[in-house]
Order: C-alpha cells, then structure tokens, then sequence
C-alpha cells in the first residue's frame, strides 16, 4: 500500500465520510442491530460511535490499518468489547454461523472480489443472521452509468481501488444471499456519480 493510500486517502475518507448525512445514514442502520456482530471493512472505525451499547461484541476485518490510533482510540470508548484483525474479507477468519449480523457500509465498492467476499458472509451469517448494507454503487439513469463507467479507473486511483459502477444488489444476490429489503436513493451532498445508494438487508438461508 503506497503513502497516499497509507496516510492521505484516510484523512480524506475521515474528513468526508464523517459528515452529518453519513452520520445519519450509519445511524439509521445500524440501530436495530443486536448480539455477535462482524463488520467488513472498518477502515478508520467512523461506525463505531453508530452501534447500540447492547451489543454483545464488535469483531471487525480490514486488509489495511487505516489511522490506527484514531482507530485505537474510538475503539476504547466503546461500551462493548471490539476485536479488529488485518484480514481480507474474501477468506474471513471465523467459523461458520458465528454472526448475528455482518455490517457493510461503504466497502464492498472497493473490495475485489465482492461476490467471493459475500459468499463468506453467507458462511458466517447463522441460519437466521442477516447482513445489512449501505453501499454507493452503479446508478440505474443510464447517463449516470455511462460516466460511472468512464471514470472508474480514475476514481480506482484516487479512491484506493474503489469502484463507482458496481451493481451491489446484483453482487449480493450472486452470491447466494438473498435480499429481503432494499432502498435506492440519492445522497444529499454527494455527486451523483458516488451517491447513487443501496442500502438493505440481506439474509443467508441455510
Ligand atoms: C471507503 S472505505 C470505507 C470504510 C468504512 N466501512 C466506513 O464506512 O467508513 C473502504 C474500506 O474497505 C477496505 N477494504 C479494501 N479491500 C478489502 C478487502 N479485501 N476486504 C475487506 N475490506 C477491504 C479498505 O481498506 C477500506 O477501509
């Protein structure tokens, strides 16, 4: 990982992603969760501040270690113990049926192989676990796609391997889970090119 994606790329992610509207879309979603949770790519931890003091615990993977004292610090602060390992969600480290919930927000833009990383998901959901997303991803007005698809290489570079035109339901659904809420909309304050949202649940039926 090179020093923008290392030191520039995560105070950027900060500065953005921890504005109101995220704040209140994290919120939102995260609310209703409740015992053993997982979260896939928790990057500087901006969900943390989001989740029930409730929980039972937070376990948390990302293949990078993004502001680790700020992670660190927002970590302590929790009233429920937090467990993050440097681990790629493509192969996650936890038995089968481990999870009441896996979070994803923001992340499976950027993961590479989303599809393989979903059928973990499925692995380590239990029987009635659930994944919940809040994902950017491709817009359904084609002259919106048209551009995603235009300058998705260039925001791979700027955005660390995140994608603008993934069609996260499509993805979810490939991999064997099945969908059983989804909102589309678009998101105050951001370009539609990077605001076009998925946000739902998905279940593992085993
Ligand atoms: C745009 S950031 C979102 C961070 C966080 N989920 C949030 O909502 O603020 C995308 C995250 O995905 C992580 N990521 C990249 N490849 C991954 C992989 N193979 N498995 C899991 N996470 C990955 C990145 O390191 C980064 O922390």
């Amino acid at each position: 990982m090179g020093f923008y994606c290392e030191h520039i790329f995560p105070r950027l992610m900060e500065w953005v992603m921890a504005r109101e509207e995220f704040c209140r879309l994290r919120s939102g979603l995260l609310a209703s969760v409740h015992g053993e949770i997982l979260e896939l790519g928790v990057g500087t931890g901006l969900n943390l501040a989001h989740y029930p003091h409730t929980i039972a615990e937070l376990h948390g993977i990302d293949p990078a270690s993004l502001l680790p004292k700020i992670v660190a610090s927002r970590s302590a602060r929790a009233s429920f113990p937090v467990y993050f390992q440097k681990h790629t969600a493509e192969t996650l480290p936890y038995i089968d049926r481990r999870f009441d919930y896996v979070v994803s927000t923001w992340t499976l833009c950027t993961i590479p192989d989303a599809v393989r990383a979903l059928q973990e998901v499925r692995r380590v959901l239990k029987p009635e676990g659930r994944l919940l997303f809040l994902e950017h991803g491709r817009s359904n007005d084609q002259k919106i796609a048209v551009w995603q698809d235009r300058l998705n290489a260039v925001q791979n570079v700027i955005g660390c391997g995140c994608n603008l035109n993934r069609q996260i339901d499509r993805m979810i659904s490939q991999s064997g889970l099945t969908i059983t809420h989804l909102d589309r909309f678009s998101m105050q304050g951001v370009p539609r090119l990077a605001g076009e949202m998925y946000q739902g649940t998905a279940v593992a039926q085993h």
